[in-house]
């Protein structure tokens, strides 16, 4: 799962069933944000115990207002001004803009009015909702404060659109959906990761009660046979379900049915990915007069998500690598049950937009969805009214990169004082590091590497390097600008952190 998740509790968070490379050459990929990174129940022994006991932050106000609604900060409250900044941005709504062009592509899979679509929902959600609804267990890593953002306890910035599954699950009001939203995560800086990215859920349910002779097998073929099919050459070696990760849910469905929605689930997703590469490959030609076309490949393999068994991911391969591009499976009946319409059983799938899109529109840098820049925005003129006038996006500039490094000590002591708010080796979280350079140098930061760290074998002590790279999608940065924004980087470090520089 390539070498970036350098940090134990990241990798059990993201530990996959499988393990691949992904790499394509403009963007460096692997099973972190931009689709499906609850694939893993797997749980750090001692997560519970390394969460340092939230502190508020000396700039914690005590409210916040998101999209006109005010909510109670607490303890728990840790959400930087940029990215509360972008809960109003609603780039998958934005007309012409690549994340909103991506979305539409997806919807004209699933189409009206089997399939109803909702783009508005809040992106402020309950714990309850994010998680608990979905049946993830208390100590799941993707609790806590290092990887969500909290405004209090009880309520926190949605960290994947499956948070709404349960309501709409619960309002029936639809065989299908599609939920298309900004999504908020604390990760790493790198071309492929920013706090805010958009996801697209997708479910199809249906109704004992309702489908004919009661026969939900039956009904789900008929339906399979009336989808359009493709021919891209689709592999799907493994056994439909796995006896102790992927059961088939026994209490609630017979194999017949499982198998029935499973393949409805397959063929539909398939189709989704065979419109999204033959769109891409079609502007890919018109620009290139010498495109090869090589023909598509697809892969189902097991995986493991709280609220779906059995589960899939799907892989594509793309540019020498196989690439995961959703997660998905046959959602558990206790969804069901808790949301009061225990007849019902269906699919799920949640796919990443802007990761699609830079596939889909060879754009290299994630950071440039946020851009209000023309040379960026001007390219996708018109596509929302008229797909086929979909083009590859053409680099404007690419301005110099600035490396800058930064060595320092975690503090040696103990967390047994209680939590000062500062970093050791036990409590100390990558993440943080990463939010405070992006809060100090937006945009203008591009990527941060751990390049060295080791524990003195004397003191015990642990040092680590960071190798930042500070360069602006829209102008050369000078050396004086980046020096001034290290330096603010390496206060901050040392004043939040309490780290000592070396
Ligand atoms: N919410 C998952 C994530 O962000 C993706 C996902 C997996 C959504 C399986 C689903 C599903 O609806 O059935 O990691």
């Amino acid at each position: 799962m390539g070498g970036r998740r350098r940090l134990a509790a990241s990798l059990l968070r993201f530990s996959p069933i499988q393990s691949q490379s992904h790499h394509v050459p403009w963007i460096r990929l692997h099973p972190g944000q931009c689709w499906a990174p609850y694939s893993s129940s797997s749980v750090s022994p001692s997560a519970q115990t390394q969460l340092p006991k939230p502190t508020p932050r000396p700039e914690t106000p005590s409210t916040i207002t998101i999209n006109g609604k005010t909510y109670p900060t607490d303890a728990w409250f840790n959400v930087p001004s940029n990215v509360l900044a972008s809960t109003n941005r609603r780039l998958h709504l934005q007309k012409d803009h690549p994340v909103s062009i991506t979305r539409q592509i997806l919807e004209s899979v699933f189409p009206r009015p089997t399939f109803r679509y909702h783009n508005d929902f809040d992106p402020v959600v309950s714990t309850y909702e994010n998680f608990d609804s979905l049946g993830f267990p208390p100590d799941h890593p993707g609790r806590s404060r290092s990887d969500t953002y909290y405004i209090n306890r009880e309520t926190l910035l949605r960290t994947h659109t499956s948070a709404h599954e349960a309501a709409l699950f619960s309002a029936s009001a639809s065989d299908g959906y599609l939920i298309s939203a900004d999504v908020y995560r604390r990760d790493e800086v790198d071309r492929s990761h920013y706090p805010v990215f958009h996801q697209m859920e997708g479910a199809r349910v249906w109704d004992r009660t309702k489908v004919p002779n009661g026969d939900i097998a039956a009904a789900v073929y008929a339906d399979l046979a009336r989808l359009p099919t493709h021919n891209v050459k689709v592999e799907d070696p493994n056994p439909p379900s796995h006896p102790e990760r992927n059961p088939l849910q026994s209490a609630h469905h017979s194999p017949a049915e499982a198998e029935a929605i499973a393949a409805h689930l397959k063929r539909s997703l398939e189709l989704m990915v065979v419109e999204i590469f033959t769109r891409a490959k079609a502007a890919a030609a018109k620009q290139d007069p010498n495109y090869v076309d090589e023909p598509l490949r697809v892969r189902w393999v097991e995986a493991y998500f709280p609220f779906t068994s059995p589960s899939w991911e799907m892989e594509v391969y793309y540019a020498g690598d196989w690439l995961e591009v959703l997660g998905c499976g046959v959602s558990k009946q206790e969804l069901f049950i808790n949301a009061g319409v225990p007849s019902q059983l269906g699919w799920a799938f949640g796919i990443g937009l802007d990761r699609i899109a830079m596939l889909l529109f060879q754009i290299p840098d994630i950071r440039l969805f946020w851009s209000r820049d023309e040379r960026f925005l001007g390219q996708f003129a018109g596509v929302s009214d008229n797909l086929d006038l979909l083009k590859r996006f053409v680099p404007f500039s690419k301005y110099p990169a600035c490396y800058k490094d930064v060595s320092f000590w975690l503090r040696a002591t103990s967390a047994a004082g209680g939590n000062t708010g500062t970093a050791n080796a036990h409590d100390f979280h990558e993440n943080d590091v990463m939010e405070i350079i992006r809060n100090i140098a937006g945009d203008v930061v591009e990527d941060v590497r751990l390049t060295d760290q080791f524990t003195h074998p004397k003191t015990g002590r642990r040092s680590m390097c960071y190798r930042i790279n500070y360069r602006s999608l829209e102008k050369t940065l000078t050396n004086a600008e980046a020096n001034e924004l290290h330096g603010r980087v390496i206060a901050a470090l040392v004043d939040r952190l309490g780290v000592e520089i070396r």
